[in-house]
């Protein structure tokens, strides 16, 4: 037939096997960017200079190359340089927690300016630890100024996550495109594939909603 959805039937828990790969490499990519990126955002609001030097380095660089490069380079060469061979799935997680940090540092330093100084000055008069400033009365307020940006962050994440498909890492489109070489059918797989995307998508930005709902209520 010209068009055949019915030859996905036997895959469907197959591509799940598949979502649960893209959604758990999201989460753990996400949570390891995250953190990388606030420590990199702390190197660039610091006094120290060199500190702030490595972190805007660090973010020009992997910021002006390609992902796919990054993620390619951690897998392939990693074996080369140290003998030891390292899984796709962590050179994936690696490659995309270093990558997405340098956004994210951006991003949460862009929240962390937007807290009115005053904040500061009174925490400091208060004679409050930068430590105890930062994480119960800064962190708090730029969390929410940045919430939507985080929520793109990871939508940002969960498609580019794809590219862990080329490494062989056995995620959605690595498995639509398994099912299109043994079915010989390209269109079904792939718009297979693009409506989990679609939805997972959707799920993420209406939680978002949701929560940023419940933040603003609590103005
Ligand atoms: N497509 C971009 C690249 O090839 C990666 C974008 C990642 N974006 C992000 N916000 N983490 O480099």
């Amino acid at each position: 037939a010209f068009l055949d959805f019915g030859i996905l039937k036997g895959y469907v828990p197959y591509m799940l096997e598949g979502v649960y790969v893209t959604l758990l490499f999201t989460i753990v990519s996400a949570l390891f960017g995250f953190i990388w990126g606030f420590i990199l955002t702390l190197f660039k609001i610091s006094k120290v200079t060199p500190l702030r030097w490595f972190a805007t380095a660090y973010t020009s660089v992997f910021r002006g190359t390609p992902l796919l490069l990054q993620l390619t380079l951690i897998y392939f060469a990693t074996p080369q340089l140290t003998g030891y061979d390292i899984s796709a799935l962590m050179s994936a997680g690696l490659a995309f927690g270093l990558n997405s940090a340098a956004y994210l540092s951006e991003t949460i330093r862009g929240g962390i300016l937007a807290v009115d100084r005053g904040q500061r000055e009174a925490a400091m008069a208060l004679g409050i630890p930068y430590k105890t400033t930062m994480i119960r009365i800064i962190m708090p307020q730029a969390l929410r100024t940045i919430l939507p940006a985080l929520v793109n962050e990871c939508v940002a994440l969960l498609k580019e996550s794809s590219l862990v498909s080329v490494i062989g890492v056995q995620d959605i489109m690595r498995r639509a495109n398994i099912i299109q070489a043994s079915e010989y059918r390209a269109f079904e797989a792939l718009i297979f594939a693009g409506v989990i995307y679609y939805v997972l998508v959707l799920i993420l930005t209406s939680l978002a909603k949701m929560l940023e709902r419940r933040l603003r209520r609590s103005d």
